[in-house]
């Protein structure tokens, strides 16, 4: 919808369509009108969703929205087709791919990743006009991803090697090695559409198991650019794409009761939902990383300019919407004005923007709709009692949302408890570390908290009891996911299982071993059967 624009200053920020630069800007829309399935691209001819940018366009005294590509509105008979592709793909754990060789399905995921290597450019790009997010943090998305593929290659030989071996316990022989669970269903998240999917999507893969990936709400076009190497690198059915929106065509595949890992990256909601569609939950195996109200707690003896620099960019980079944002900025009432206000003057200096702008720190939101969220959850808390600090703070134009700072944040307004997943930060004061802790220990999630102190003493004292509470414990550093080889996890509607390079190989495979009494007739079978290369479970190559 075109929308009138006359004297908002924000409009300014939006490029005329001759303003973008050349590099970044996207010759023509890019529309995906195959369905990869069973590795065959099946032409779709069914209605097809319009994707507009967040990135408007200035026209005269108006902002006009950007159609960048379309993408198929899929149904249910197109999911179950890539499921069933998947099931075929897996054939009970004796098809191509889950039988193949570590060796082999690594030299299949180093394939796949030269050609990946070849799209950054498109991707990244995709990247931006998509979701938003600024060049530099798409094109760090892209080459994080790369590197975590290449860790995960290291990671798997690793375990390979080292179940190259017999064990002897208590004469029985054995040998342990890990094995895929079967078919995967992997849902990504639209504010890392390629890094976090991945996160899964290639550990999953790379254990032998076979995969529906369903693409995200908003980040879809980026993945075009991948299929072909998708179709080309493995083999039929193993990778297979589901469209369409995902409360229709999800809830039907689990409800056949084959799929026996749900992995998604989203909200604890919908977690829990799709989780009761399988008939046998026991069955199974979820890979969750889900909401979280990460809390900073500023102490008086805090180092100040650290401590606003961490929180700033702990609140607000991709503006506040990573599932690791500080969504909570807890300081302590002997320092409370001094902070708000260096934080304010350093919220200033951002640069404000489109993703490919020089310096661009806040960019427009995926969707429309969010500025409106962010509204919302402001009114509210104005309403009861609290107010905007910084004076732009809270106006917007289209899909931009000035960041605001919300001051004091009480019990009782939504900002207190929701995650607000966007440019807003609420600042509350405390005057005892209890009061501090209680927050975190009342609250619904359990991802990570920041503190913010110099003093050891302190520190101490708050890291015994928090650890209990979330699962990484930041100091006087904002709240974050890497290193990538870090166990990533949380407590209560936090997560569901861990996810690191290693853990990642751990969550999407199952250890199965062969046993065998200590005699001289069982070493002359288990000889013959490594010497003579029999079998890929039973062998002890060492892969390079
Ligand atoms: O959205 C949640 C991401 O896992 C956060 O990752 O801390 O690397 O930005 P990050």
């Amino acid at each position: 919808m075109t929308m009138s624009v006359q004297h908002n200053p924000l409009a300014d920020l939006f490029p005329a369509q001759g303003d973008i630069p050349p590099a970044y800007a996207l010759p023509e829309p890019v529309v995906q009108e195959m369905i990869l399935i069973g590795g065959e691209l099946r032409p779709w001819t069914g209605p097809m969703r319009t994707v507009i940018s967040p990135v408007y366009l200035r026209r005269g005294e108006a902002l006009e929205p950007c159609e960048i590509g379309r993408f198929p509105e899929a149904t249910v008979a197109e999911s179950l087709a890539a499921l069933n592709a998947a099931v075929a793909a897996y054939d009970k754990g004796r098809g191509t791919w889950p039988t193949m060789s570590i060796a082999e399905r690594i030299a299949c995921m180093q394939d796949f990743t030269r050609k990946m290597i070849e799209k950054r450019a498109e991707v990244v790009r995709l990247i931006m006009w998509e979701i938003g997010k600024n060049l530099p943090d798409a094109e760090k998305e892209f080459d994080r991803t790369i590197d975590y593929i290449k860790a995960t290659i290291n990671a798997v030989r690793d375990l390979d090697n080292d179940n190259s071996r017999f064990v002897m316990v208590e004469g029985t022989i054995g040998q342990i090695r890990r094995t895929p669970l079967g078919v995967v269903l992997c849902m990504g998240p639209f504010n890392y559409p390629l890094n976090e999917t991945f996160a899964t999507l290639i550990p999953a893969l790379i254990m032998g198991n076979t995969v529906v990936f369903k693409t995200p709400r908003w980040g879809v076009l980026l993945f075009t650019p991948l299929i072909e190497a998708f179709r080309t690198s493995f083999p039929k059915g193993v990778i297979n794409f589901v469209y369409g929106q995902g409360h229709k065509v999800i809830p039907p595949l689990l409800n056949t009761g084959v799929i026996n890992v749900l992995t998604l990256i989203g909200s604890s909601k919908v977690a829990d939902e799709l989780k009761k569609q399988h008939p046998k939950v026991n069955r199974l195996r979820a890979v969750l990383g889900l909401d979280a109200k990460n809390a900073a707690i500023v102490l008086p003896d805090a180092d100040l300019d650290l401590a606003v620099r961490e929180c700033l960019s702990g609140a607000l980079s991709f503006n506040g919407q990573r599932c690791t944002a500080l969504k909570m900025l807890l300081v302590h009432s002997s320092i409370v004005d001094e902070f708000l206000q260096r934080f304010v003057t350093a919220l200033g200096k951002l640069g404000r923007g489109m993703p490919w702008d020089k310096g661009a720190a806040l960019t427009p939101l995926p969707d429309i709709g969010k500025a409106q969220h962010m509204h919302d959850l402001v009114e509210d808390a104005l309403a009861l009692g609290a107010r905007i600090v910084n004076a732009e703070g809270g106006a917007s134009c289209a899909t931009f949302f000035e960041p605001a700072v919300v001051y004091p944040v009480k019990e009782g307004m939504r900002l207190y408890r929701e995650e607000q997943f966007g440019p807003v930060v609420p600042v509350t004061p405390f005057d005892t570390i209890e009061t501090a802790l209680d927050y975190v220990i009342s609250s619904e999630y359990g991802q990570q908290v920041s503190l913010f102190s110099v003093n050891p003493d302190v520190i101490a004292e708050l890291v015994d009891p928090l650890v209990n509470q979330v699962c990484r414990v930041n100091l006087n550093c904002q709240c974050q996911r890497g290193p990538d080889v870090f166990p990533f996890t949380g407590r209560k509607d936090s997560a569901e299982g861990t996810l690191s390079v290693t853990d990642a190989l751990r969550s999407f495979s199952i250890r199965s071993m062969i046993a065998a009494k200590q005699t001289d007739d069982s070493k002359k079978l288990l000889d013959d059967i490594v010497l003579n290369h029999k079998s890929k479970f039973i062998n002890t190559r060492f892969v390079f």
